[in-house]
């Protein structure tokens, strides 16, 4: 092995940056060099490859985004995208692969190892809808973002004596509602895993209310409700002003924490780590604390409610 290609794919997310930075610096000091893939699966069919220099990442840890920029690739689905992929890689003589990305990304990396590729997944998605790893890189980044912009809801919330509404990210895992209101950022949450029906929101409401809480959150997450006939529901039941507010992308946006730069670095160096020491079809993940890989296969998205973390939200909303 003298080279080995880099991606990014699916939504960005914050740290994906910080990933590639480490892959190319621990490349570098096994002597390797990283060959950049733009767009994803769909630039590597398309062979947009350059080799990815130290200088041009050495000051990227701190930027949100890809500067790998990425997509969604329908072709890479097909067979006959996977084999065009196949042949590109040969064409630039890389036979070992890093992606970093969500579920998407990394079943396509399983997709490439069991075509010979060597191949190691990293998990880049704001969801952290992976059940392998406690964290994905950018969830850490986006929960701040959705922080910063519930504080600034509270403000008005509080000053109108009013409920909003606010929709977060996540497809369909709760983390993102859930680990904001652990944070502090709401009072009533409904995820996909532990959905509230609108009569149940509405009796939480009124049980604040009742108790002095004029003004007060609700936390959804995307794709669960039409909001507009949810926000009209509490106003007519509870005879309240709501508004609503879709964070939307400005949650994929921005720079990343530290937590998620350190994440992303010791998980680039262990993908690297990986490949020399010849393995292959390995996710890498974080499990209390520690750095770790699991099979490619063994990756998904199957809806865990953390119960823990939901008994201790119980005690923290009420
Ligand atoms: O997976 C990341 C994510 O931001 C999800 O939270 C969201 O549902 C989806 O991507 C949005 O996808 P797109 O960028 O294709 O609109």
């Amino acid at each position: 092995m003298n080279k080995i290609g880099v991606l990014t794919s699916g939504g960005d997310a914050p740290g994906m940056n910080a990933a590639i930075r480490a892959v190319v610096k621990a490349a570098n000091y096994y002597h390797l060099d990283v060959m950049g893939i733009q767009y994803g699966y769909q630039g590597l069919i398309d062979g947009k490859i350059h080799r990815l220099t130290s200088s041009e990442v050495e000051d990227i840890a701190d930027r949100g985004g890809t500067i790998l920029k990425t997509s969604r690739s329908l072709e890479f689905m097909e067979e006959t995208g996977r084999k065009k992929a196949l042949e590109v890689l040969g064409k630039f003589d890389i036979n070992s692969l890093v992606v970093i990305g969500g579920e998407g990304s990394l079943k396509g990396a399983e997709k490439l190892h069991e075509l010979g590729i060597k191949v190691i997944g990293i998990p880049g998605t704001i969801d952290n809808d992976l059940t392998y790893t406690d964290y994905s890189i950018g969830f850490d980044t986006t929960l701040n973002t959705i922080l910063d912009c519930m504080g600034k809801i509270k403000d008005t919330d509080f000053s109108h004596d009013k409920t909003t509404i606010v929709e977060v990210m996540g497809r369909y895992c709760g983390d993102l509602a859930l680990y904001s209101a652990l944070a502090g950022g709401g009072e009533i949450i409904s995820t996909p895993e532990r959905k509230l029906d609108f009569d149940t929101i509405c009796s939480k409401l009124r049980s604040r209310i009742t108790g002095g809480k004029n003004d007060n959150l609700v936390i959804v997450t995307e794709r669960m409700y039409d909001l507009q006939e949810l926000q009209r529901y509490i106003e007519e039941k509870l005879n309240i002003s709501v508004r609503t507010t879709v964070l939307g992308f400005i949650q994929r946006g921005g720079n990343p924490s530290a937590f998620d730069r350190v994440l992303a670095g010791e998980m680039g160096v262990m993908a690297v780590e990986l490949l020399m020491n010849g393995q292959s079809g390995q996710a890498v993940g974080i499990k209390e604390n520690i750095i770790i890989h699991k099979e490619l296969e063994n990756v998904n998205v199957e809806m865990t409610e953390k119960q823990d973390k939901y008994r201790l939200l119980e005690k923290l909303l009420h």
